[in-house]
């Protein structure tokens, strides 16, 4: 192992003093590192051990797990091109090829010169305003084939990213449709005080009357979350936002953290009044790194104005603070256990449960994990209670629910509904034109055909942690699930067989059949496949990971049909196409020169 540079080790210490030399911050001093360094290099790596008192295998597993984090140096510009679904419907592969082809390079091959690499990332979070592009995870939306020139030129010119055309890294909200949470005025610290007059237990009555339930995709009921957490046994309480946003098609918790973030901090806090914590995190996804600012800015200006830190609005003893921590691109973390030992400095693996995190949660403590959109909602209940909340949307999903639209739709953006509007509705508000298909709640949601779009959005019929993607008549269903089915494969953290292996062999057996080698064979195989890993998976990305395919082969099979070559079995390597340099070199290009193309038995 090659020995630190003076400056290098400098960097390092420094980076390590800030983080208070703390082993539950080895992700964020991860982070800072490569951010600086633009790679973590072995060196590097035990100088970190070293310094925080862990194994290196601790530091070498973490920089291995995170998508973000390197070894090698992989260019001082990282290019990474959001490959959703949707981006591919903007056309973001072409505009990848195209400045492959500009910079003359390979995908993930960093240039002669270290200057810089282009790859592909899961979905950026951008959907409304694809295609999109990281650039040192900050985000570029709305690429155009000149805009990548333009890129190319400055990457040639080595401008540094300081100095980009501001209106490159512009971020729009798109708000189409607001409702309560949206569109409603908001006074700093207001939800907090009728919180705070209320009391814990007043505040948890209007929680439970309001029946309002987690916006993060399980639809868990938040006061029971709240009251277990309350009086579980701990020395230290926790409240974590759950803001990792990594659902392909999802971007509605952006918006929130970009233009409601007072509300999530004041949600927080009114969490933690309810189940006495004292510290709190906001999980902040990789992706969104491009809001970190203006979120710790506002993090400053409410200790100033005494709505965090000690003595919250002058009660004694109730003291609260907010860190926030920044992911490194691993899509499970959104699952909160996972999240949570990420926190804690750990590669993201879901934990076994029980324990739920409710009662061994950060540290083994009572954690509360909420989703962004539900905490901004508690400042409702908080405010006009529960009774008011539970009055809008449908028995068993009350309040409104904010849905990300994007694919073929004249509006993209965000819309917020009371929960039990109807698919048609959404459609119609749009602008989407004779739609084949909406795919709910993200790669691991559900397939709706035009045969079901009189359902309802809502915990009762059609749940959703918020996606909503359109594919008009043109588009191929069974593109839209390969695309997830190399997500998964691509997502899976590795801890269980059936869902490390089987995502993989999934995503294969798609691109057998695009390639033209699929049969019946494969068909069956997608379907068993689906099973195992349904019934083995440890956590809810495997439980999920087929669902797109399953539902697209029962309701768009002929997109499947029309590629299956044949109907017994076919070899993905094709031998014949292989032998085509061999027969050019012959010069025989004969009937006789080929192999058998018919082996169907006569
Ligand atoms: C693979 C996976 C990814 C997830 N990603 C997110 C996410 O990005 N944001 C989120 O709030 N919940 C996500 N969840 C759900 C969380 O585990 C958890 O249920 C949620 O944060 C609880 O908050 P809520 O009760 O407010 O919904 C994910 C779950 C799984 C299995
Ligand atoms: S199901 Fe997949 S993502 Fe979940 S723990 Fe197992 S391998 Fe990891």
């Amino acid at each position: 192992m090659s020995e630190l540079s003076a400056p290098g080790a400098q960097t390092l210490d420094a980076i390590l003093t800030a983080y208070g030399h703390s082993p539950t911050q080895l992700v964020q001093i991860l982070r800072e590192v490569q951010g600086a360094q633009h790679h973590i290099p072995p060196a590097a790596q035990a100088h970190i051990a070293s310094a925080l008192g862990l194994p290196i295998g601790q530091v070498q597993a973490v920089v291995a797990f995170y998508a973000f984090f390197h070894e090698q140096p992989m260019g001082r510009y990282r290019v990474l091109f959001s490959d959703n679904i949707t981006d591919r419907m903007l056309g973001s592969q072409a505009l990848f090829e195209h400045m492959l082809g500009r910079l003359k390079l390979r995908a993930d091959e960093v240039s002669a010169d270290g200057a810089v690499s282009v790859g592909l990332a899961s979905c950026t979070g951008m959907c409304d305003q694809g295609p999109a592009m990281l650039v040192n995870n900050r985000a570029i939306t709305r690429l155009t084939p000149r805009r990548v020139d333009e890129i190319c030129e400055l990457i040639r010119s080595a401008v540094p990213l300081a100095d980009w055309p501001s209106y490159y890294f512009k971020v729009e909200d798109n708000i189409r449709r607001a409702d309560v949470l949206l569109g409603a005025q908001w006074v700093p610290g207001e939800a907090l005080r009728a919180a705070i007059a209320r009391g814990p237990t007043g505040l948890l009555s209007e929680m439970k009357v309001s029946n309002l339930r987690g916006r993060g995709g399980a639809g868990f009921t938040t006061a029971v979350k709240w009251e277990a957490a309350r009086v579980a046994e701990g020395s230290a309480r926790y409240v974590v936002c759950n803001a990792d946003e990594g659902e392909p098609g999802t971007f509605k918790d952006r918006v929130l953290l970009q233009s409601f973030a007072g509300h999530v901090f004041e949600g927080m806090t009114i969490a933690a009044y309810a189940i006495g914590a004292q510290r709190g995190f906001l999980y902040l996804r990789g992706e969104y790194t491009y809001l970190l600012p203006a979120l710790q800015a506002h993090l400053a200006g409410l200790r100033h104005s005494r709505l965090l830190g000690a003595s919250i609005c002058g009660v004694p003893g109730f003291d609260f603070d907010i860190e926030i921590h920044v992911g490194a691109g691993a899509y499970v973390c959104g699952e909160e256990t996972a999240l949570i030992e990420s926190l804690e400095g750990k590669p993201g693996r879901p934990r076994i449960r029980p324990p739920f995190p409710v009662t061994h949660g950060y540290l083994g403590q009572p954690t509360v994990v909420n989703n962004v959109e539900t905490l901004c909602k508690v400042l409702e209940i908080a405010t006009h209670g529960g009774a008011h909340y539970a009055g809008l949307g449908t028995k068993q999903s009350t309040g409104t629910k904010i849905l990300s639209v994007a694919g073929d739709v004249e509006r993209p953006g965000l819309y917020e509904y009371p929960f039990g509007v109807r698919i048609n509705q959404v459609l119609e508000d749009c602008g989407a034109r004779n739609p084949q298909a909406v795919q709910i709640s993200g790669a691991a949601g559900m397939c709706l055909s035009a045969r079901e779009f009189g359902r309802r959005i809502s915990f009762e019929d059609v749940p959703t942690a918020g996606s909503f993607m359109v594919f008009g008549p043109q588009r191929d269903m069974f593109e839209v699930a390969r695309n997830f089915a190399h997500f998964f494969a691509h997502e899976s953290c590795g801890f269980c067989t059936p869902c490390r292996v089987g995502t993989t062999v999934v995503a294969n057996i798609m691109d057998k059949i695009a390639n033209g080698h699929g049969t019946q064979y494969e068909m069956n195989e997608l379907g068993h496949l689906a099973d195992v890993i349904k019934g083995s998976a440890h956590c809810g990305l495997g439980t999920a990971a087929c669902n797109a395919v399953v539902e697209t082969v029962e309701k768009f099979r002929p997109a499947y049909e029309q590629r299956l070559k044949r109907m017994d079995f076919e070899p993905a390597f094709d031998l014949d196409a292989a032998l085509a340099p061999t027969r050019a070199l012959s010069g025989r290009d004969d009937a006789g020169a080929h192999l058998a193309q018919d082996m169907e038995p006569h």
